[in-house]
C-alpha cells in the first residue's frame, strides 16, 4: 500500500498586511509543499487577540488575510485554508495542553518576554499560553512539519515537548513535529535597524516593507534601506544591512551569494538597493493583482472559508476526541 502523505500544517496572525518577512519567511514556502504533501494552512485570529485589537479592524484583517494567502498561491483543491475561530478543536485542545504545560516552560519564551515588556498594560493570560494554542493548532491535525521563519522555532519546540509528555502520561497519540525552516530568509531583518526582525509592528514605516505596497514605495523603502560605509556587495560578518539585502535578493531571484557579489562588482550600494527593490516589486505584482481580484468577491471568500473550515474540523475532531477520551473525559455518546 502506498505510504499516506506526510502532513503540513502553517498559521500566520491577520494583524495587517502580510510583511516581506512573513512572505519569505514562511508563506512563498507553503504553496510549493502542496504537491508534496497534505497541507492546512489557517489564520489565527484567536491568536492575534492576544494583544488588543480593534474588532472592526480585526475582522477585516482577517478577510484580508485569507484573501491574501489565496493570493499567495494556496489552491483550495490542494489544500486546506481556514479561519481558527471557526473551528472548536483549537480551543478545545488548547484546554487539555494548557494543563500539560509548566509556568516554567512558558515562562522562558521569548515571544513572551517581548511582547510583555511592549504591551507592559496588557500582559493577559492569553498572551503568556498563547504557545499552547500554536501547539493544539499543531497537534490537533497530528502534523508532521510546520513551515515557519526562525522566530517560531522555541514555540515548536514547546510543541514537541508538550507532545512528548502528554503521550507519556497517556499513550502514544501525537505525532512529533518538525520544524521546517528555509536556509535563506528565515529571519527578514528591518530595513532600519538590520540587527532586529522586520516586523509589522515597528514604528518606523520605512523599516518594513508590506507585500501590498506598491512598486514606488518598496523601491523608495530599499533606497532608504540602513547598511554600512564599505562599498561592496559581499555577505560578511558584521556587514548585517547588505547580508539582509543579499538574502531578500537572493530568495526573490534564485541567485546565490557569489552571483550577487559577481552581479554588483565594483558598482556602489546604490544600484544594488535599486535593484533589489525592483526584483522584489515584481515578484511580488501577481499577488497584489490576485489580492484586488480576490479582496472584492466577499461571497467566494465566504464559500472557501466556511466549507474549509468543515473540512478541518471533521480532520482534527478525530483527534481530539482521542485526546479528551486519553485524559479521562466520558465519551460523547
Ligand atoms: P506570525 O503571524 O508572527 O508570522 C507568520 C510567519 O511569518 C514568519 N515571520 C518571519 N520570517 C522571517 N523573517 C521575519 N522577519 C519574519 N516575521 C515573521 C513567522 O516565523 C511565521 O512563520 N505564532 C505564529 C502563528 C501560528 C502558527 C501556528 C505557526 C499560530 N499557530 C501553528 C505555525 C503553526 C505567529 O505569530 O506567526
Amino acid at each position: 500500500m502506498a505510504e499516506e502523505k506526510k502532513l503540513i500544517f502553517s498559521g500566520i496572525q491577520p494583524t495587517g498586511t502580510f510583511t516581506l518577512g512573513n512572505y519569505i519567511g514562511a508563506i512563498r514556502n507553503w504553496a510549493p509543499l502542496q504537491d508534496q504533501y497534505r497541507c492546512v494552512y489557517c489564520v489565527v485570529d484567536m491568536h492575534a487577540i492576544t494583544v488588543r485589537q480593534d474588532p472592526v479592524k480585526l475582522r477585516q484583517h482577517t478577510l484580508e488575510a485569507y484573501a491574501l494567502l489565496l493570493a499567495c498561491g494556496i489552491d483550495l483543491d490542494k489544500s486546506i485554508l481556514f479561519i481558527q475561530s471557526h473551528v472548536r478543536t483549537h480551543a478545545e485542545l488548547n484546554w487539555l495542553l494548557c494543563c500539560n504545560t509548566q509556568f516554567g516552560e512558558l515562562s522562558r519564551m521569548t515571544q513572551f518576554k517581548d511582547k510583555s515588556a511592549r504591551h507592559a498594560d496588557d500582559v493577559n493570560a492569553g498572551l503568556f499560553t498563547y504557545p499552547s494554542l500554536m501547539a493544539a493548532d499543531i497537534l490537533a491535525y497530528n502534523a508532521d512539519l510546520v513551515p515557519v521563519g526562525a522566530d517560531q522555532k522555541q514555540h515548536l519546540e514547546l510543541a514537541r515537548n508538550v507532545a512528548q509528555r502528554f503521550n507519556q502520561r497517556y499513550g502514544e497519540l501525537f505525532t512529533l513535529p518538525e520544524p521546517y525552516i528555509p536556509d535563506v530568509g528565515a529571519r527578514v531583518m528591518s530595513l532600519q535597524d538590520p540587527t532586529k526582525k522586520m516586523s509589522k509592528s515597528d514604528e518606523n514605516p520605512n523599516a518594513c516593507i508590506l507585500i501590498l505596497d506598491d512598486k514606488d514605495t518598496i523601491i523608495r523603502k530599499f533606497k532608504r534601506a540602513v547598511t554600512d560605509s564599505d562599498a561592496e556587495v559581499c555577505y560578511r560578518e558584521g556587514k548585517d544591512g547588505i547580508n539582509n539585502l543579499m538574502s531578500i535578493y537572493s530568495s526573490v531571484t534564485g541567485k546565490s551569494y557569489e552571483e550577487i557579489t559577481a552581479e554588483f562588482a565594483g558598482r556602489g550600494y546604490g544600484d544594488f538597493k535599486v535593484a533589489v527593490g525592483e526584483a522584489v516589486a515584481d515578484h511580488l505584482q501577481p499577488i497584489r493583482d490576485n489580492f484586488a481580484r480576490l479582496i472584492s468577491d466577499k461571497a467566494y471568500l465566504k464559500e472557501c472559508y466556511t466549507a474549509n473550515a468543515e473540512k478541518a474540523l471533521r480532520y482534527s475532531q478525530r483527534i481530539v476526541a482521542k485526546a479528551f477520551h486519553k485524559v479521562g473525559f466520558v465519551d460523547k455518546g
